[in-house]
């Protein structure tokens, strides 16, 4: 039984967004020099979007997923990392995120509800393929070798996130609830806290400003990620 503040902890869901990989150089997408701050969301990350001009998709994406290769975890990563291995099964981490940085940060378990970046869809086989380096409109599928049906693996807007069921059933259960970099202006994330507070749970909220959401919190930590991060879980492994 771990605690935190005198409160009992047994098991730990968190949820985090754009601000944990932040101080690791990934733009986020709605601070003043965002990815939504240069390009139209409504002409990159929807369904629709991808129709009318794929190229652009493609040449948004396969950027994004270039600049991994330049990018390192931060000590916010490792700190979950270090959570999930001496916690295992009773911490669920949930991402918005589609880097892969918490993986390269030692975590063994990350549930990508927006998809990821190293991941293609095909339309032709609907498998999802793990991939390195540029895709376009002449790629072939690794799987079934058809050409121009590869997609990127990524939760578009108006199309529904990954693993909702597994996500509610984890809210439903925990005892406490922290989001970590996340503005809170997107559904269905941005209601999780108020699932885990019809729960029962305690809310704990890491951010470097006050989010939409602040006020479904217990308890605001306001300072970067890497910092709060790692003292919450020194204060969690401590109890
Ligand atoms: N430490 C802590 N918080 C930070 C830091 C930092 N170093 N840097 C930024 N933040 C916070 C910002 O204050 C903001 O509240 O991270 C949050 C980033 O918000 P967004 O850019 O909106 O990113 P996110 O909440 O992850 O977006 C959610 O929107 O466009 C969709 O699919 C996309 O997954 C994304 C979703």
């Amino acid at each position: 039984m771990k605690n935190l503040n005198g409160f009992p902890v047994n098991r730990i869901v968190i949820l985090t967004g754009a601000g944990v990989s932040a101080e690791s150089g990934l733009a986020t997408f709605r601070d003043s020099d965002g990815l939504w701050e240069k390009h139209d969301p409504m002409q990159i990350a929807t369904p629709e979007a991808f129709a009318r001009d794929p190229e652009l998709v493609y040449r948004f994406y396969n950027a994004r997923r270039r600049q991994l290769r330049d990018v390192v975890p931060n000590d916010a990563h490792r700190a979950l990392a270090q959570l999930q291995a001496a916690f295992g099964a009773d911490v669920f981490l949930i991402t918005q995120n589609v880097d892969d940085l918490h993986e390269r940060g030692g975590s063994k378990q990350v549930c990508h509800m927006h998809g990821e970046l190293n991941s293609m869809l095909c339309r032709a086989c609907c498998q999802a393929q793990a991939v390195s380096g540029d895709y376009d409109g002449r790629s072939r599928c690794p799987e079934c070798g058809e050409q121009g049906t590869l997609r990127p693996d990524i939760v578009w807007f108006g199309e529904v996130p990954y693993h909702m069921e597994t996500i509610f059933q984890r809210l439903r259960r925990c005892d406490l609830f922290v989001a970590i970099g996340t503005s809170g202006v997107v559904y269905p994330a941005a209601g999780f806290v108020q699932e885990a507070l019809a729960a029962g749970a305690r809310t704990v909220e890491i951010n470097k400003e006050v989010s939409e959401v602040a006020g479904f919190f217990h308890e605001q930590r306001c300072g970067t990620a890497t910092r709060e991060v790692a003292a919450l879980v020194a204060e969690l492994l401590d109890n």
